[in-house]
């Protein structure tokens, strides 16, 4: 491996920061080698803050329909293909328990943006979690609000909110958005969520269609300025009923190699091995872990409604039942040296 990339990383790793060129050059010039470098740098900078502890999160979908059409999206408003649905209050608090007691310690709610979901009925679902779900963490993963919706849903008891803000950069925002939908709506989003005092997560598709080494360099910026507390990187998986039904997926091997530089620039960063990871290879998520990452996300959504929550073809994991899903990923990480944890799993800032 060249001197130089070798350089950076130990750069990196010491300092936390690399300037704009040189996350270019990093991602750019890089290689088996340097990839290899930086895994291994990225578990060490893990390995004393969590050790090899994998946080889980149940993920619950509760519901397809959605007013917003973002170009990549399987669910996007413009697919007359899908089935739509929703879970009602009592299924999705009856799935959540279901998740308690599997050992799940978060539960996040997650859908499109459906207009049933108002903050009478979603305050009153976090809080009926929160009282028959000892311990546990409530995560949202609803999409954009206002910011008093926001406040009334933390108020009623919800930790963490996610929010991807899909790319750091405005143009290639736009060009993968309808217009109408704002880049500085998102991000305004996700600072009105910290100020409210959620745990926020953010984060971006890798290898989504336009995207560039610089548009990269300026994701790495964006979390050495913003430090969320999560940062949900996958791969963008073309959806066959969308306008980029064409267009190339996202690679395991860039994925991997950017989990291991967020590590680096914020060791207590909480990093999914997502469930596109996992659906690009079959190993995806355990190679995740072993690129950095620390958490991951399975699914406890009824298995009647699974397959109608296909953000991207042939997405894993949507025929088992949520027990199926926990000892799957329990086996996979013992396999790999790794210990599911029954735990909230909060962001450990020393
Ligand atoms: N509506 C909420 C929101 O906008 O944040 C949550 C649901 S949205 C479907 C969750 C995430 O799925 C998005 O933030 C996006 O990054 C990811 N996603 C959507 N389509 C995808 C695709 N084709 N490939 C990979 N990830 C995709
Ligand atoms: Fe669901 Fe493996 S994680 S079957």
């Amino acid at each position: 491996m060249e001197a130089r990339i070798a350089g950076l990383v130990r750069k990196l790793e010491e300092t936390h920061h690399l300037t704009d060129d040189e996350y270019r050059e990093l991602i750019q010039n890089r290689t088996p080698e340097a990839a290899e470098l930086l895994a291994e740098r990225a578990v060490a900078a893990r390995q004393p803050i969590y050790g090899t502890k994998v946080f889980t999160r149940g993920l619950i979908e509760i519901s397809n329909i959605c007013k917003n059409d973002c170009l990549y999206c399987g669910i996007r408003r413009s697919n007359h293909n899908v089935e739509r649905y929703r879970l009602e209050p009592d299924v999705i608090v009856a799935c959540a328990r279901e998740g308690h007691e599997l050992g799940f310690r978060t539960i996040v709610l997650q859908g499109g943006e459906d207009a049933f979901f108002s903050d009478d009925v979603l305050a009153n679902i976090v809080a009926r979690i929160k009282q028959t779900c000892p311990n546990t963490a409530v995560t949202l993963s609803m999409g954009e609000r206002s910011k008093e919706s926001y406040q009334r849903l933390f108020d009623a008891g919800a930790d963490r909110y996610l929010l991807r803000h899909e790319t750091a950069n405005k143009a290639h925002y736009e060009r993968l958005h309808p217009a109408g939908m704002s880049w500085e709506r998102r991000m305004q989003c996700l600072r009105d969520l910290r100020e409210i005092g959620y745990q926020v997560g953010a984060g971006f598709m890798v290898g989504s269609p336009y995207q560039t080494v610089e548009h990269l360099a300026q994701e790495m910026r964006f979390v050495e300025e913003f430090k969320p507390d999560m940062c949900g990187i996958g791969p963008f998986i073309p959806h066959h009923d969308t306008p980029f039904a064409n267009e190339p997926a996202g690679t395991l091997e860039l994925t991997c190699y950017l989990l291991s530089i967020i590590r680096l620039i914020y060791p207590p960063i909480l990093l999914p091995a997502t469930t596109a990871l996992g659906t690009i290879d079959p190993r995806g998520r355990e190679k995740g872990m072993l690129a950095g990452a620390n958490v991951v996300m399975p699914n406890l959504s009824p298995t009647s409604v699974r397959k109608q929550y296909e953000l991207y073809d042939n997405k894993i994991c949507t025929g088992d039942e949520s027990a199926q899903c926990r000892g799957c990923l329990g086996l996979r990480m013992t396999l790999i040296g790794y210990e599911l944890a029954v735990d909230r799993g909060d962001i450990r800032k020393s």
